[in-house]
């Protein structure tokens, strides 16, 4: 039987990209899956009037995987004033899927080392994982307001969401160097003050790990000034998004970061870490690796394909170390040019 999977390929760069990785996985693996493409994000607002169509959720929810490329429109786009906007069709398919745990691997390939802005010396040898909170928090608590002259957020987490997250992360920990650095903001907020004593609680389970605490403040000054000291960095939705945004500097382009998020057993979604890019859409340049890579997350955790999971994987390392590279890394290769390569690359 076919593995049937969801391509939600969405706004912007999101086709581009997305084709780039369908055209990849059929190459490698002919036969193999089911694509079925539904709409979503801005697309779903032009099909169905909302981010999220009931027809591309219920498609989510029978498949054996998803694929999400990227979504949003421009800023001022009319797409901001749906009843559900792209940005909520995002979080309301995270949250319907239960996907809490949102894995996102930050790691500088040789290849990239001589491009990255910062200094080598600091970048050689980065590999760490963030492991963000996905369902909860600032991104979904209530009550929220957006008024004429005040607006408010509610930061919000219970105990239980953050024991089953930060289990999350010790687990990956224990398959690498056995390191946790918790980043929060306990110093001012109570939502950080449980979240600390919590995590503490669950280190209990794992005495081989060693846990460290971290301020999100200093986090982000240390994620580019030594970045070779983390392993796994376990926190909440908001700081892992600007987080892992950030490091993305290391590798020196969002565009190869891919992301993995999972629920306690339902279907898993891949997706980039970065955005629909609309100042680059449409001119076939964007760079395809984050969405490539998302494809080869999905064969290591949904479909246990390790060695086609590798196999792509050094295809795309092979194409950069030749020197075949997009414009956000200061090449000349377009995105189709890039996908050939990968291809062509492919078993070597
Ligand atoms: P962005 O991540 O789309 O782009 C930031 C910068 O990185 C841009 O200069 C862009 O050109 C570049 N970039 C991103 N991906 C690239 C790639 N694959 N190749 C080359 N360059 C790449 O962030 P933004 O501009 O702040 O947001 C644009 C839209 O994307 C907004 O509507 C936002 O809400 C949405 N967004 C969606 C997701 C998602 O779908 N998961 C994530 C982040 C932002
Ligand atoms: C991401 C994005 C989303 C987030 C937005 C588009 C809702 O930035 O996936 O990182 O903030 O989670
Ligand atoms: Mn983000």
């Amino acid at each position: 039987m076919k593995k049937k999977i969801v391509i939600l390929a969405g706004d912007g760069i999101g086709p581009e990209i997305m084709a780039a990785a369908l055209a990849v996985l059929e190459a490698a693996a002919p036969e193999t899956f089911e694509f079925i493409e539904k709409p979503f994000g801005g697309a779903g607002i032009e099909a169905a009037g909302v981010g999220l169509p009931e027809d591309t959720l219920a498609a989510c929810q029978e498949a054996d995987a998803i694929l999400l490329g990227a979504i949003g429109g421009p800023a001022g786009s009319p797409w901001e004033q749906a009843s559900q906007t792209p940005e909520q069709g995002l979080l309301a398919l995270r949250k319907e899927l239960n996907l809490f745990a949102n894995i996102r691997p930050i790691a500088v390939p040789d290849a990239l080392l001589p491009l990255s802005p910062v200094k080598e010396a600091i970048v050689q040898g980065t590999d760490f994982v963030v492991v963000r909170e996905l369902t909860s928090g600032i991104y979904f608590g209530e009550p929220r307001e957006l008024g004429v002259s005040e607006a408010y957020d509610t930061c919000r987490y219970t105990v239980k969401e953050i024991t089953r997250i930060a289990k999350i992360a010790f687990d990956i920990a224990m398959t690498r160097k056995k390191h946790v650095t918790s980043v929060d903001k306990a110093n001012v907020l109570a939502t950080s003050k449980l979240w600390r004593q919590t995590v503490e609680t669950v280190a209990q389970d794992y005495p081989e790990v060693t846990l460290t605490h971290q301020l999100v403040d200093s986090c982000a000054m240390r994620i580019v000034q030594q970045p070779t000291e983390f392993d796994v960095i376990l926190t909440e939705n908001l700081f892992g998004d600007i987080l892992s945004d950030e490091a993305s500097v290391l590798p020196g382009t969002l565009g190869v970061l891919p992301s993995a998020s999972h629920s306690d057993s339902g279907v898993s979604l891949y997706e980039p870490i970065h955005g629909s890019a609309p100042d680059i859409a449409g001119q076939n340049i964007a760079n395809p690796a984050s969405m490539i890579l998302s494809a080869v997350l999905m064969l290591r955790q949904s479909f246990n394909l390790p060695d086609l999971a590798d196999q792509i994987e050094s295809a795309v390392y092979h194409v950069m170390n030749e020197g075949i590279v997009t414009g956000d890394l200061g090449g000349k290769a377009t995105t189709s040019e890039f996908t050939q390569a990968v291809i062509a690359a492919l078993g070597k």
